[in-house]
């Protein structure tokens, strides 16, 4: 019979491990839920008296604050963690490979490796090891072939990969009621009992019907797969957006029309200033990795192809900005709102607003950031990172970071909308109209704003996908 779990620990507090293991440790609270991780700062966090949890997402802090102490535990002791526990989460980051065989396209296994092999190391029963992380296709292969060689006598370890579908800022809700839950396993009478034992867990709440269980490999794959699709749904309304701005067309309307087809279906069309997140990028680049590794070039250059609409968006975009304002933003103050890669986030990864702020100092403008979540300190890393030749005083001269979206475009000549925040929706424009200097642009980069009223009030308004 499968093993009924009681004890799972969970490799990585980061953005996927936490919130996942939280939610289930809630779910389930016959089950001990321990999540580890070697940043001590990390878990101090996730340990905090007054829950200021590291990472920002709705409803999070309810899910803690019940489960935490109860049946939800964080530590930085990794070793007890995996000795206790039936069931393991491996869930490290992968970023992409900055160096080696595969650089800038493949990830990064060091940190799965690495957790795999101390589980190998430390256990002295059998697991279940789940891959969380999204990983190149037989990636749980390889963490078996380590299992294995390096297991003690009666350790025995099934391996399934478990793919995280959640998005960042709506985190919790996905976790409540999964569109699917995933489970590959291999077809062996061990691997099929491993996935009963993960299917009971989440059978807790989320209904039999939607835990789908297939083969290891295709796990491995529809993870990569549904994001690069996800991906290129975006890049193909982008694309359409620039025919929309040269020909008069309306990117809203286009998106409105074809998403009525039930074929297509209307989510995931919103034309934007180009996708970020820690995953779109990362994974189609996997893709096109794994398909060059398999000789399959033109299936790597289909994939690719993706990711470069998204950074002619980018550059599109802020080419639009220097174009409209008569060729030139040299000394020019811009107010960029948002610079987290999608709303309700704290979260930078890729995010196009480092991009855009990048591009503007390089046309030497002077930039106004504000972000009602990110924290000053990453926006400064980030911008660091994406101009290692400009030296950090020079990035702090023409950059400052506002407290409030008025304090950022107070004197700006234009505003730049990058994140789609509520909040820049409801600030008064009159009064930012009042206070900034003439003529006074807006570019919506997020179809955010109602172009209409703020050309009332007097802004010239240029918006993605209108002409
Ligand atoms: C298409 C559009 O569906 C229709 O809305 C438009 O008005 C005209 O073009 P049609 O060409 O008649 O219609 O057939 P469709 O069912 O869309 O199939 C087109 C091709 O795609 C066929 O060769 C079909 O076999 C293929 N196809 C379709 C696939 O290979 N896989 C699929 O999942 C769906
Ligand atoms: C994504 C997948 O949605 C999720 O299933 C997977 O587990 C991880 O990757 P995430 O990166 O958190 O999640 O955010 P998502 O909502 O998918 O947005 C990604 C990027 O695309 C954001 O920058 C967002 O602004 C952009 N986007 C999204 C658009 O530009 N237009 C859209 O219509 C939707
Ligand atoms: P993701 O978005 O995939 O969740 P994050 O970077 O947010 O990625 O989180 C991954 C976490 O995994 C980090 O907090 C990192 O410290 C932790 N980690 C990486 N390697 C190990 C390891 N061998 N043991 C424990 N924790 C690890």
């Amino acid at each position: 019979a499968p093993v009924k779990v009681t004890k799972i620990c969970c490799i990585g507090a980061g953005y996927v491990g936490g919130p996942t293991c939280a939610v289930i440790a809630l779910k389930c609270p016959h089950i001990t839920v321990t999540i580890v991780d070697l940043n001590q700062a990390r878990v101090d966090a996730w340990n905090s008296p007054d829950f200021k949890l590291p990472i920002y997402e709705p409803g999070l802090e309810e899910v803690v604050r019940e489960a935490r102490g109860r049946n939800l535990f964080f530590s930085t002791d990794v070793d007890k963690g995996i000795l206790e526990a039936d069931l393991i989460f491996v869930s490290v980051n992968t970023p992409t490979k900055k160096s080696g065989v595969g650089a800038g396209f493949a990830a990064d296994l060091n940190y799965v490796e690495l957790a795999t092999r101390r589980i190998a190391q430390v256990a002295t029963s059998s697991k279940i090891v789940v891959e969380k992380s999204t990983v190149p296709c037989r990636t749980a292969e390889s963490m078996r072939t380590i299992l294995e060689a390096n297991s003690k006598p009666n350790c025995h370890f099934d391996i399934l990969s478990n793919p995280e579908f959640l998005a960042e800022g709506t985190a919790i809700t996905d976790l409540f009621a999964p569109d699917r839950v995933l489970i590959g396993s291999l077809q062996t009478p061990e691997g099929i009992s491993a996935c009963a034992s993960l299917t009971e867990v989440y059978a807790n709440w989320v209904p039999k019907d939607r835990i789908l269980n297939v083969g290891l490999w295709s796990s491995e794959l529809s993870k990569l797969a549904a994001n690069a699709m996800l991906a290129q749904r975006i890049s193909s309304i982008n694309a359409l957006s620039a025919i929309c701005e040269a020909t008069g067309a309306n990117i809203d309307e286009v998106a409105h029309a074809i998403g009525y087809d039930t074929r297509i279906g209307p989510k995931f069309l919103k034309a934007s200033v180009g996708f970020g997140g820690s995953c779109f990028q990362k994974d189609i680049l996997n893709l096109v990795y794994l398909s060059e590794s398999l000789h399959l070039p033109e299936v790597a250059a289909y994939w690719r192809q993706v990711v470069e609409m998204n950074e002619h968006q980018k550059r599109r975009f802020s080419k639009r900005v220097v174009d409209t304002m008569f060729n030139t933003i040299t000394g020019k103050r811009i107010a960029v709102l948002g610079f987290a890669f999608k709303a309700d986030t704290g979260d930078t990864r890729e995010s196009a607003a480092i991009t855009l702020i990048r591009d503007f100092q390089s046309e030497k403008a002077y930039v106004n950031v504000y972000d009602p979540q990110v924290v000053e300190e990453q926006i400064w890393t980030d911008l660091a990172e994406a101009s290692p030749l400009v030296p950090e005083e020079q990035i702090k001269k023409q950059v400052r970071i506002c407290k409030s979206a008025m304090e950022a475009c107070k004197d700006a000549e234009a505003v730049v909308i990058a994140t789609e925040w509520k909040e820049f929706n409801e600030i008064n424009w009159e009064e930012v109209y009042q206070s900034m200097n003439k003529p006074a642009f807006v570019f919506d980069g997020r179809l955010l704003v109602d172009a209409e009223k703020l050309r009332n009030i007097g802004f010239k308004v240029v918006t993605i996908g209108r002409p």
